[in-house]
């Protein structure tokens, strides 16, 4: 296989979790090799955008026979870096807190949701999917312990960042963020956003501008 490239595009690489996500299918559906054509179909991409996205990574596909399905999620899976195992915490165990302590894809995503904390005593000592809400003082001694890596934020936005320094001093260098504000935190941070609000804001949009072409008509 040729050499993966450095530079890849962060649209490429948002594009991956889709490839991921039906080449898993694909594979549960007992396909075993797969045209860019096809796949290209399936996905709603061309198959020349297919190709040039896989190039990226070293082009799995060979002339007349497509992909092998299996050996392209697995390489997909090993660039994503889902093999691998990552300790998380969540920050803030609210509502979404604990909907998000309830979400049972962690694992399939190479990661595994180890604690949460909170600042509100009523909440200390409850237990989601036996994942158990600790109070925020017990957090430094917590990350050490449980070897954490990442850090789920979901308290309201004015502590986010307070929480943010929290975790980064604990030398926390990566953040999953769902408070609704932009962190200032150290350069070798990484922090990924995810804000509903911002893809309904789209929907928004779209469904604007729709209405607007049937109203031109
Ligand atoms: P919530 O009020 O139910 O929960 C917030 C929790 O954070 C509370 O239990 C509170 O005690 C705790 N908390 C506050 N300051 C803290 C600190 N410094 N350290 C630890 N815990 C702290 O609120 P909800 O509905 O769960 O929302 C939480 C956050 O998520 C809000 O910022 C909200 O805007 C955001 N949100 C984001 C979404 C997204 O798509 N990104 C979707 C829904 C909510």
């Amino acid at each position: 296989m040729e050499k993966m490239r450095s530079n890849i595009s962060m649209a490429v690489i948002r594009r991956l979790p889709k490839y991921y996500r039906y080449l898993n299918d694909l594979v549960e559906k007992g396909v075993t090799r797969i045209s860019s054509m096809e796949f290209g179909r399936i996905l709603g991409f061309t198959a020349s955008q297919i190709r040039q996205d896989l190039n990226c990574f070293g082009g799995f596909g060979q002339q007349g026979y497509g992909y092998n399905v299996e050996e392209l999620r697995d390489e997909i899976a090993n660039i994503l870096g889902l093999n691998k195992t990552n300790n998380a915490i969540i920050v803030g165990a609210g509502n979404l807190g604990q909907a998000i302590a309830n979400y049972s894809g962690f694992r399939g995503s190479g990661f595994i949701l180890k604690g949460m904390f909170d600042i509100n005593p009523r909440l200390v000592g409850i237990s989601i999917r036996d994942i158990k809400i600790m109070d925020i003082d017990e957090m430094s001694e917590f990350i050490k312990k449980a070897d954490i890596n990442v850090g789920i934020i979901c308290t309201p936005k004015e502590g986010a960042q307070e929480v943010a320094d929290r975790l980064t001093g604990e030398r926390i260098k990566a953040i999953w963020n769902f408070a609704p504000t932009d962190l200032d935190v150290p350069e070798d941070v990484i922090v990924e956003n995810v804000h509903l609000s911002e893809s309904l804001m789209v929907l928004a949009y779209l469904m604007n501008q729709r209405e607007n072409a049937e109203d031109n008509k």
